[in-house]
């Protein structure tokens, strides 16, 4: 009987230091987070209902956009190495083979009639603060335009596979123009002291990321770094939910490899435990059955 008394008081410290304790000192340390918002209604400058023609789609962005951006998956090669492409814009323009894909399309269309909203950087590049967004707006063209666009982008986006190689590609693709991530030996196409210059803050290595703000976090940073640190020159990436938890799966398997292997590790450690308690309990009925 006393031993039942010992095991109530111990699981009620326990269920309170578990279900109490812990969790109050969670939300004081990582206070609750917006939700990632993937439908981004705040951006309304092109009606992503009307339906795009991808030829007419071709022929915009070979007029409008190739001088800037490679897009390797339809035959259109950098016009400029990284490093002039970096001193000349002071981000390297992203190859778009990847964009039809991981990004959201009302996100994408309203990109590219205005990038700085879209992004949520006007403090950064507001009309008095004498920098201009190295992208031009496209808001001079029609709607339906944009959205043909949208659509050959899309048309042409590489498929990959949804493994480590294919979360690498979508996070090279999203993240890669400005971040490092030494941990998987990935360096940013823009040297950072680049970034740095153009927009004012260096941008971290991603390598720990995962571990230090965990996935929650990123969650909502990387959909709206404002709400989370407002005034910051990390861009709003218009990321669609499926690209989202890629780059963020990519940021765990270079970040906290060992991850799958603790949580399989868990099972054989309870186990463990229920095998030692079983002959704890013969143990114990042994000796008592000496002494009586
Ligand atoms: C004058 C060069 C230039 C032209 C022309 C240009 N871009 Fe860009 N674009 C850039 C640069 C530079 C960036 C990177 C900006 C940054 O991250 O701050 C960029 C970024 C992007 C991104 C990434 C958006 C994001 O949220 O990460 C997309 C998509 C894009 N451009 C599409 C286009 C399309 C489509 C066109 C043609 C309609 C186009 N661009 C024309 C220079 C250009
Ligand atoms: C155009 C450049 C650019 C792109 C693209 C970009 N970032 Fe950033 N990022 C920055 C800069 C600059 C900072 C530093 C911001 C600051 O200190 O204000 C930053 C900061 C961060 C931080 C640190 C936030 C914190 O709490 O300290 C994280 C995490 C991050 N970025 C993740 C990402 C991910 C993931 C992607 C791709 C989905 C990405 N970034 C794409 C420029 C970029």
């Amino acid at each position: 009987m006393k031993e039942f008394k010992i095991l109530a008081v111990i699981m009620a410290l326990v269920g309170i230091t578990y279900y109490g304790i812990e969790p109050y000192a969670h939300s004081v340390m990582h206070p609750e987070v917006a939700a990632a918002d993937f439908s981004f209604n705040d951006l309304h400058n092109v009606d992503t209902k009307l339906v795009g023609n991808v030829e007419n789609g071709k022929t915009l962005v070979e007029a409008n956009c190739i001088a800037c951006h490679a897009i390797d998956a339809a035959g259109h090669p950098a016009v400029m190495s990284n490093a002039d492409a970096a001193a000349s814009y002071g981000v390297v323009p992203p190859d778009l083979s990847h964009a039809g894909r991981i990004y959201d399309a009302n996100y994408l269309a309203n990109f590219i009639f205005d990038p700085v909203s879209a992004m949520h950087l006007q403090h950064k590049f507001s009309p008095d603060s004498g920098k201009t967004f190295p992208m031009p707006s496209y808001n001079w063209m029609a709607p339906q335009d944009i959205v043909d666009i949208v659509a050959y982008l899309k048309s042409v986006a590489v498929k990959v596979t949804d493994d480590k190689e294919g979360h690498k590609a979508t996070f090279e693709a999203a993240c890669g123009r400005c971040h490092n991530m030494k941990y998987a030996g990935f360096e940013a196409t823009t040297p950072v002291d680049v970034i740095k210059a153009h927009m004012g803050a260096t941008p971290p290595d991603l390598s720990q990321y995962i571990k230090s703000r965990g996935e929650h976090y990123l969650h909502s940073f990387i959909n709206d770094p404002q709400i989370l640190l407002h005034g910051t020159s990390m861009p709003r990436v218009g990321l669609n939910e499926k690209a989202q938890e890629d780059v963020i799966a990519y940021m765990e398997e270079i970040g906290d490899s060992k991850k799958a292997e603790r949580n399989s590790l868990g099972i054989w450690v309870m186990g463990y435990m229920v095998i030692f308690a079983f002959l704890a309990y013969l143990w114990k009925r042994k000796i008592w059955e000496e002494v009586h």
